[in-house]
């Protein structure tokens, strides 16, 4: 198709391989098309490489752009507070603002701690469930992501559908080497979205059970929201057990809506995790909780730390962005972009003979190529074309379109009808590319 070049990032790679552990700092940058890629800048909805490529950003950096790339008062209030110290080893006000704001936006958020990514954040919230409850062991989803850390490096692989075996007892497959075992015996994981399933698993299982943990929209194995009255019922389980609900809303957050999933689903967990969106691409977290909850860390039965934990630069960006997005309320027109591109992408890929799945909720949008007409779990997740998304994916991105490599598009507050249109003038000649090569 177009003669887009990507030389200088591979001469880049190159290098950096010498010293850097496969080039990257993280896992997943090592598989963007067609080779991790080196960017020089980012700005609004575009981004773009060292060899002068530019893109029309739909990974946000795989989620966190909330309000796109190089947002002025973010950017702004990062600077103006960075000058006034970067880290005291001591609290500031900003610090209170934002935990202010976030409880007065955040229906489960009635207290919080700050950390600097998800995984810390996770790591939390199940040592707050563990220590309220006297109890281990969390119940948790496959498919579900919640970080890198030992315990949750689990039953987020598999090698088949088939693998997994039994739904009741599966198999879990180890996602790296160098997992203990033992991490293995801290959880139980069942597929998602099936109360029934949940339900015989807490009655077996309810007196282990320290925490329930779920995205409350899967959106790392494809993107499926949950059914009807599932999050209620997981809801209902915890009380009458006695068992923490956790909601990872490391995606979910302050993209669903201001209030995150919990607000737009209307179910309250008792602690849950914000990330990714909150910081605008600065590195901050938030545990926050129901008081009840919460005291496990006021009366410091639970210790949690971070000598990074909420410097300067990070809260200035949450706080500029909790706050654009609550005076600017993107929400409704972010909704409309991403029901605009899920309905363009499919009327394409029906015209075009394509098995395309769309799936996603609001600006979170799915692709993946299967003959189904829905996706409901982990397990149907497996039955994905790969080798298709993959073409599809190198197609669009040639095309100078940028979308996070397992098929998942995120919308901005940047965007507008005009990149939507643009994506979908670009889309459509990927998906004739791809009948004309399949026949
Ligand atoms: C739902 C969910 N939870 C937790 C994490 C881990 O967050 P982090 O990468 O900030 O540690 C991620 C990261 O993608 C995520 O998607």
């Amino acid at each position: 198709m177009s003669q887009i070049q990507y030389q200088k990032s591979k001469e880049w790679l190159d290098r950096a391989s010498k010293v850097l552990a496969s080039g990257v700092s993280s896992e997943f940058r090592k598989y963007n098309h067609p080779h991790a890629l080196f960017y020089t800048h980012g700005q609004g909805v575009n981004v773009y490489d060292v060899d002068g490529n530019e893109y029309l950003d739909f990974t946000l950096s795989q989620g966190p752009l909330i309000l796109g790339h190089s947002n002025r008062e973010v950017l702004d209030a990062v600077h103006t507070y960075s000058e006034q110290g970067q880290l005291f080893a001591g609290q500031h006000r900003q610090e209170v603002e934002l935990a202010e704001l976030l409880n007065e936006i955040i229906p489960s958020a009635e207290m919080m701690r700050f950390c600097l990514d998800g995984s810390e954040s996770v790591h939390t919230a199940i040592r707050v469930a563990r220590s309220k409850t006297g109890k281990t062991k969390f119940l948790r989803f496959e498919g579900h992501y919640h970080g890198w850390l030992d315990n949750v490096s689990w039953g987020i692989s598999t090698p088949s559908a088939e693998a997994l075996g039994d739904r009741l007892h599966p198999n879990v497959y180890a996602w790296s080497q160098g997992l203990p075992e033992i991490s293995k015996e801290e959880f139980i994981i069942i597929p998602w979205n099936d109360l029934e399933l949940v339900k015989k698993t807490l009655a077996e299982n309810h007196q282990d059970l320290a925490a329930i943990i779920t995205e409350p929209m899967m959106c790392n194995s494809g993107c499926i929201p949950p059914k009807e009255g599932f999050l209620e019922g997981l809801r209902n389980l915890c009380d009458q057990y006695g068992i923490a609900l956790i909601f990872d809303e490391v995606i979910t957050g302050f993209r669903l809506g201001l209030a995150g999933a919990q607000g737009y689903f209307k179910v309250t967990p008792d602690m849950s995790i914000f990330a990714k969106a909150i910081g605008s691409g600065y590195p901050i977290s938030a545990i926050v909780g129901k008081k009840e909850w919460m005291e496990e860390i006021v009366t410091a039965r639970v210790i949690h730390a971070g000598t990074m934990n909420a410097c300067n630069p990070t809260v200035a960006a949450a706080l500029a962005t909790v706050r654009i997005l609550k005076r600017d309320n993107p929400y409704p027109r972010m909704f409309e972009l991403g029901e605009k591109l899920r309905t363009g992408l499919r009327k394409q890929a029906a015209e075009a003979g394509v098995n395309l799945l769309v799936q996603g909720l609001g600006p979170v949008i799915h692709t993946g190529f299967i003959d189904q007409a829905e996706v409901s779990d982990f397990r149907e997740v497996q039955g994905y074309d790969k080798g298709k998304l993959k073409q599809f994916i190198a197609g669009l991105h040639d095309a100078g379109l940028r979308v996070i490599g397992r098929g998942l598009w995120y919308i901005s507050a940047a965007h507008t009808e005009e990149h939507i249109d643009q994506a979908l003038r670009i889309s459509e000649k990927i998906f004739q590319n791809m009948t004309q090569k399949t026949e």
